[in-house]
């Protein structure tokens, strides 16, 4: 159950240099196989896929083994589940698209204050069809009562707000804020139920796990959600991502997206209008290997254990020290302790007498050279926004996210940075 950190770190080049890699909620570093995969694409088999000659025959099998990648980690049925794009952005913007004629006025779609992927897209076709959004907030956690940057989204806030309108719900797996996993099957299985006994024509679910997928195992089918998203860029890949759309949702609730004589009935080329960049597709295929190779088991869920469990030793002693900086007046902006509902993805603020503002805190880490750590609302700009008491939207948080490859001794070199910006 316990990783090899050496080995691990040896099939990132990248950590070699021993750079502190703290900013892996934006981006992972890549794995040399994944590059290597991208390479020998460009270089041996950049042809146009679909034709009879052999070339393309390797070519297109390679793509579509790019999408037997995505589709064994979302737990997909089908690889006809799963569409490509260039980014999780763009795919939720098409899925936005794909969905509009089976959207009615004033039927509501609820979103989160999370990354605005899952929001702006649902936002834009509200305004295009007279449909009404609502807003599920993060709202603060009764167990820190003392911290109002304690906040997460919670079942009980949701519930109110499901309607015989409701349409559509769109939410986080985790946050790239507040790192804190929100409980996805329990979500669905309670807010579907709910909508169906409040009398909805239709409900489904659009699930954001770009900032879960590099931490935990994503399981569509025991989810049971229609549509899910992430980008291989943050999970050891490239700048390549992915949506699972369930088939029945492909037949029934989506229009295509794609030239009008393409027979794309129930593919995933309905929400592929042109083609994804096929090396990258192909790089994608070194995400899953590189995932059984962590454990004496070999399969992707002793490798999500293992990975959970590294985090967990990552994670302890930054929250320890930071929970023991309330008096100076550090605020954790999340979930205050360890534990598997969290990912290593840590925010916090300086408030107080002797507030520091969250850009002034990052200088002094990039002042080192040799450490990457960011400031911002990092795109969950509602969530930032509402905070209570109100923080400078801009300024955002000072988030350290950490991932399996960093170590214990990296830790101690951010928590020594941070006690000289606190003192
Ligand atoms: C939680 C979350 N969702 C969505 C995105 C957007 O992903 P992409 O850059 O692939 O559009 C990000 C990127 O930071 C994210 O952290």
């Amino acid at each position: 159950m316990t990783l090899n950190i050496q080995a691990v770190r040896s099939k990132f080049p990248a950590l070699a240099s021993g750079f502190l890699y703290g900013d892996n909620a934006g981006g992972s570093q890549c794995l040399t196989d994944v590059a290597a995969r991208i390479s020998d694409y460009l270089l041996n088999t950049n042809v146009q896929l679909g034709a009879d000659y052999p070339i393309s025959v390797t070519s297109t099998n390679r793509v579509a083994s790019g999408a037997e990648a995505a589709r064994e980690l979302f737990n997909a049925e089908s690889v006809d589940e799963i569409a490509y794009g260039s980014s999780s952005t763009m795919l939720v913007e098409n899925l936005a698209r794909a969905i509009e004629a089976d959207v009615q006025p004033g039927e509501e779609i609820i979103i989160t204050g999370e990354h605005e992927s899952n929001a702006g897209p649902w936002k834009k076709l509200a305004a295009r069809k007279g449909a009404v959004i609502k807003l599920w907030p993060a709202t603060q956690l009764a167990q820190y009562p003392n911290n109002p940057y304690a906040v997460g989204l919670q079942l009980d806030t949701l519930t109110p707000l499901i309607s015989s309108k409701t349409r559509l719900i769109a939410f986080t797996a985790c946050s790239n804020i507040l790192g804190s996993i929100v409980p996805v099957k329990d979500v669905i299985s309670a807010a579907r139920a709910l909508a169906v006994e409040r009398g909805a024509r239709k409900i489904e679910f659009c699930v954001d796990c770009v900032a879960y997928a590099p931490h935990r195992q994503i399981d569509v089918r025991d989810w049971d959600v229609e549509y899910c998203y992430f980008s291989f860029y943050k999970v050891y890949g490239p700048h390549a991502s992915v949506l699972y759309a369930r088939s029945a949702s492909l037949q029934n609730s989506l229009s295509s997206l794609a030239h009008h004589f393409l027979k794309v009935d129930s593919k995933p080329y309905k929400l592929q209008p042109g083609g994804p960049g096929y090396e990258l597709v192909y790089g994608c295929t070194g995400v899953p290997p590189y995932l059984r190779s962590l454990t004496a088991e070999g399969t992707l869920e002793a490798a999500w254990a293992a990975i959970a469990h590294q985090e967990q030793a990552l994670l302890e002693p930054l929250l320890a020290y930071l929970r023991a900086k309330y008096e100076r007046g550090v605020r954790i902006v999340g979930e205050e302790s360890a534990g598997l509902a969290r990912v290593p993805t840590v925010s916090f603020v300086v408030v107080g007498e002797r507030p520091i503002r969250s850009p002034d805190v990052v200088k002094a880490f990039d002042a080192k050279g040799d450490v990457g750590i960011r400031y911002g609302h990092f795109y969950a700009f509602t969530l930032v926004d509402k905070l209570e008491p109100k923080l400078n939207v801009d300024d955002g948080v000072v988030r350290i996210s950490l991932v399996h490859y960093n170590t214990v001794e990296e830790i101690k070199r951010l928590v020594d940075i941070l006690d000289e910006v606190l003192a």
